[in-house]
């Protein structure tokens, strides 16, 4: 039976779980028409399966008549498969050379095409997201190509159960790729792992990471003892245009290798590299390369032969080349074992301070992934100042989609927004420069003709039947795949796309739904930690309130709240420096406490209690007034979730009821910790007299 049929005229053409936004009934308008898949190569070979499918769960829409819709690479295309008109207008048309895609319609013919197949996956997603309102009546002509040559998820998973869960700061199951040790090879799972390279490649994801960064003793062997079942996953996301990466533990060539020594310059473990990446290379399909912590939390990395970051990434690199593979080397280096006494010891600077100094000692193949932020992933941060500090580097910027600081898919955080505004950043703004954009950065070696050039999603997915856990934290999975293909997207309209997609609501309840989802970060940062200054969580899982549970522990002090005042000066002028790792004008700014936007005021500056914002308000009383705010926005949504409630599917229903009720026990206990804590630490009390215990 070919794949996906068991459902029969089931709208879920998906095995395990949901399709997400891809329900057959997007692909109505395609089913009308008489379709022609041309080529034999594995990623036509699914799609062909894909729109076979498609049509029989789509049938009973309008009758076929002279509808067609034709399917090819550019080199598979020839006159005989298409009309006149199409034939003349595809000739016209400038198909991109990379991973773009065109389609073309001309008096009901649809065709879509690309240079390579992996560009049709990715064009299938546009034509569900465009056509399902109905077969195109006039003239169409669309091209799109990627910003950036690689737009990865990492996964975050483990092999085996440990302290941190089957999948790292996973909240959405077990692992889809593995499972007791081993790799997933049964049927079932090799349909699940289809089932997501279908939604991934439909939004122009084209590699993904399959293990954990903390690469524990058991997955050091996907490289060798597991690399046969590897090859079997990486068959299915090849045949979606997926490629597949692994991460590798940087001591490899001692607890794998057997030598006495992980020294990049020391020509055996060079040669032990190579060896072994051959091996990987030609027994995975469509292997991208490897993802690497180095250095970092404990993990090793070239410090302990006394060589530096580039040295390690080359070594890895070379061993890559030939494959056209890439490292991608993580930036996240900081001290983990600081001592709260030490206060010129600022997390913030480390990236920076590890990395700029090695701009240009990097392989052409070797991409520094630096995360969004100098910190982590917190609910607010600056963006990192390392994006404006790599020009002769291949950079690729790292988002967490997986809400460990924002609520664990517990609660409503969607990021799309909050992942724009970095991308949208303009490092030299304020400064006089050429603009800079934080996106540009990400594609920039590849308009020199360097590096390739990526964005990185952290995974939220797992082996869940809704797949994120909360079911609207789908959408932030989409949201990375559309601002990864296409970085000056409006995150609001990506998530109108996102809601016409999965649901089918009537006109006014999608723009309520729409609404509630775009305003959902800022109602997270509202009752959580204030004005940039972050952490403030549980340490360890980092869910629920903890306004002190970093501050004197060895892995950074992130408030300095006294009974004066709060927030950690970063200043070049009192405090740690930080602010110096800006370019001109961004430095200026954000020295400045008259200058710094209120929302990062104490990422940047230690003020009183009584300090006015430029919105108007004391420190203290926006600390009050936002956290009352916050539990009055989730108590809102909650109810505007009921109205939405009976449209959609009775257990995305009940899924979004449950987490809105958790998701306002954890609000209101956030705004009467943090509210507590600072009205007994400043002893101001709230001007509108509410209640704090
Ligand atoms: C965070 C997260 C860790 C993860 C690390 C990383 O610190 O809590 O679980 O390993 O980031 O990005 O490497």
């Amino acid at each position: 039976m070919p794949y996906g049929q068991q459902n029969g005229q089931d709208p879920s053409w998906f095995t395990g779980g949901e399709p997400c936004w891809l329900p057959a009934r997007r692909a109505a308008s395609l089913a009308t028409a008489r379709t022609t898949v041309l080529g034999d190569d594995p990623v036509t070979a699914t799609l062909r399966e894909d729109l076979q499918v498609l049509t029989v769960a789509g049938a009973g829409g309008e009758a076929a008549g002279e509808r067609r819709l034709v399917v090819g690479a550019l080199a598979e295309l020839s006159a005989q498969h298409l009309g006149p008109v199409l034939a003349g207008a595809l000739e016209d048309a400038d198909v991109p050379a990379g991973e773009g895609f065109a389609v073309l319609a001309r008096d009901g013919e649809v065709l879509l095409t690309a240079a390579r197949p992996a560009g049709l996956r990715h064009g299938l997603g546009w034509l569900t997201r465009r056509f399902a309102g109905g077969w195109p009546d006039t003239d169409v002509t669309h091209v799109e190509e990627p910003h950036v040559d690689l737009r990865v998820l990492d996964h975050w998973d483990n092999m085996t159960d440990g302290p941190m869960g089957v999948v790292e700061r996973g909240y959405a199951g077990d692992s889809i790729f593995f499972a007791d040790g081993r790799v997933r090879t049964g049927a079932a799972d090799l349909a699940r792992v289809r089932d997501y390279a279908r939604l991934i490649s439909s939004i122009g994801v084209n590699a993904v990471c399959l293990n954990n960064v903390n690469v524990h003793a058991t997955e050091a062997h996907l490289l060798d003892e597991h690399l046969g079942d590897v090859a079997g996953l990486a068959a299915v996301l090849d045949a979606h245009g997926v490629r597949t990466l692994l991460s590798v533990d940087f001591s490899a060539p001692i607890s794998l290798g057997g030598l006495d020594t992980a020294d990049p310059l020391d020509e055996r473990v060079a040669a032990w590299w190579a060896e072994t990446t051959k091996r990987v290379a030609t027994t995975l399909p469509g292997f991208g390369g490897y993802v690497v912590k180095a250095d970092s939390e404990n993990r090793p990395g070239p410090h302990t032969y006394g060589r530096t970051h580039a040295d390690g990434a080359n070594v890895l690199a070379a061993a890559l080349a030939p494959f056209e593979a890439v490292v991608f080397w993580r930036c996240f280096v900081y001290d983990c074992h600081q001592d709260w006494r030490d206060r010129s010891t600022d997390r913030a600077r480390a990236a920076h301070d590890h990395f700029a100094g090695l701009d240009g000692e990097f392989a052409p193949n070797a991409v520094l992934q630096v995360k969004s932020g100098p910190v982590d992933f917190q609910v607010r941060e600056p963006v990192s100042p390392l994006f404006g500090a790599l020009p002769r580097t291949g950079v690729a910027v790292e988002f967490q989609i997986t809400q460990e600081y924002t609520g664990q898919q517990k609660h409503l955080c969607h990021l799309g927004t909050q992942w724009s505004e970095v991308l949208r950043f303009d490092l030299n703004a304020h400064g006089g420069g050429e603009p800079l954009r934080v996106a540009d950065v990400a594609a920039r070696s590849r308009r020199q003709g360097g590096s390739p050039t990526g964005i990185v999603g952290v995974a939220n997915v797992g082996t869940d039947t809704n797949w994120t856990g909360h079911a609207l934290a789908q959408a932030n999975l989409y949201a990375f795949g559309r601002l990864a293909w296409d970085p000056g997207l409006d995150p609001r309209e990506v998530l109108g796309e996102w809601v016409e997609q999965t649901f089918e609501l009537p006109a006014e309840l999608a723009g309520e739904l729409v609404e509630l989802m775009a305003r959902s970060w800022s109602v997270y940062e509202s009752y959580t930690a204030p004005l940039g200054v972050g952490w403030m969580v549980r340490p360890g899982h980092h869910y629920g309130p903890d306004v002190d549970g970093y501050e004197y522990t060895p892995w950074g002090t992130y408030h300095f709240a006294d009974r004066d005042g709060i927030g950690v000066d970063r200043t070049v002028a009192t405090g740690t420096g930080y602010t110096a790792q800006y370019p001109t004008g961004w430095a200026r700014t954000y020295e400045d406490v008259r200058t710094c936007p209120d929302e990062l005021l104490l990422f940047f500056h230690h003020v009183p209690y009584s300090h006015v914002l430029a919105g108007g308000s004391t420190v203290v009383q926006h600390v009050y007034d936002t956290h009352f705010a916050g539990v009055e926005a989730v108590e809102e949504s909650a109810a505007t979730w009921e109205r939405i409630a009976g449209h959609v599917p009775t257990a995305t229903a009940q899924n979004v009821r449950e987490r809105f009720a958790e998701q306002l026990r954890s609000a209101r206990e956030w705004r009467d910790q943090v509210n507590t804590y600072f009205f007994r630490k400043s002893g101001v009390p709230d001007v509108a007299g509410r209640r704090i215990h």
